[in-house]
């Protein structure tokens, strides 16, 4: 199935990069939509300095940037986002019962043959395929932060999702320049937050038992592991609020402890430290910018 018109619904972290990529390596027409003017503001301004960074290295030039931004109809009439859609990717917070509702009123919306993704970090595709009355049109489209940069994107099946769903969605993430995994069956954190929140969790629990300073656990695992960012930066770039959501979860659908969130976490959330976004989580963002 051509994919040449996509609706992005939220204008976050992930979604204004979804939104992006989807316009400017897949070359389709994209509306964003989001549910407050100021968010969207904000995702439009996001995009635009993103493809400034590809301008100043040279990846793009002015001309391109300005395509790309043609290519982009923020809107912030959700129908009007997804009336002609041929593919809707939800991006909206992580929060089940605010995704059902929505992606009910999207499957109102929009015509039978168009297929709806979730960009769901750990929420259960077959309960959100639930929602809608296509659950074999529905499947799990998960993208990595910064969409733009980062490779990967997991195919999740819901328990009803068709392989015709997951072929179409395939597609169009190799159109949109990203490698894919298949995830064969609906597990809490697929593959990757399987393995990373535990991680992240365990990060925690070492600041909280002042078992090393912040700057050092993370120098350790950069160092040690290689990994591009400490798991404390990470955390602060993820979203505090979101790892929050996802270790619950992670512990509320297995039953196992293993999955607790920290105390310190539960905490951090609670004062709003939740990271880059609000300027405070691990680290202190205002000074760095
Ligand atoms: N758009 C375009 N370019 C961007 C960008 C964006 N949004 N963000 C960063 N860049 C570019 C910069 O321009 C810079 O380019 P050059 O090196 O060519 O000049 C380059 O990326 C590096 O950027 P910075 O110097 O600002 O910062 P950095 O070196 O720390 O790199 C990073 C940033 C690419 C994010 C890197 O740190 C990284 O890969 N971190 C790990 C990210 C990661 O693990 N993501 C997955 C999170 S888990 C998740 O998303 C799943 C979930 O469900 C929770």
């Amino acid at each position: 199935m051509e994919i040449a018109r996509v609706a992005v619904l939220g204008a976050g972290l992930m979604g204004h990069g979804i939104a992006q990529v989807a316009a400017q390596i897949a070359r389709s027409e994209v509306y964003l939509t989001d549910v407050r003017q100021e968010f969207l503001d904000r995702g439009v301004k996001m995009i635009d300095d993103s493809l400034g960074r590809f301008v100043k290295k040279g990846e793009l030039t002015e001309n391109d940037r300005a395509e790309v931004k043609k290519r982009i109809h923020a809107t912030l009439s959700l129908k009007e986002a997804v009336r002609e859609a041929d593919l809707v990717i939800e991006a909206a917070p992580e929060e089940a019962q605010l995704k059902c509702q929505l992606l009910s009123g999207v499957d109102k919306a929009t015509p039978q043959r168009t297929v709806i993704a979730s960009n769901t970090s750990s929420i259960s595709i077959t309960m959100l395929a639930a929602a809608t009355k296509r659950p074999e049109r529905f499947c799990g489209m998960h993208f990595f932060n910064p969409p733009q940069l980062m490779k990967l994107v997991e195919i999740v099946r819901g328990v009803k999702t068709s392989d015709e769903t997951v072929q179409t969605i395939k597609m169009f993430a190799e159109k949109m320049g990203k490698e894919t995994v298949v995830v064969k069956k609906d597990a809490p954190g697929f593959i990757v937050n399987r393995i990373l929140i535990p991680a992240l969790n365990e990060a925690i629990f070492l600041v909280q038992e002042g078992v090393a300073e912040p700057a050092d656990i993370d120098k350790a695992i950069k160092l040690g592991l290689n990994w591009p960012m400490g798991p404390l930066a990470l955390l602060d770039y993820i979203g505090l609020d979101t790892t929050l959501s996802i270790t619950n979860v992670l512990s509320g659908e297995t039953g196992d402890p293993k999955y607790r969130p920290s105390p310190l976490l539960r905490q951090m959330v609670r004062a709003g430290l939740l990271g880059r976004k609000t300027g405070k989580g691990f680290y202190d963002w205002t000074e760095k910018k």
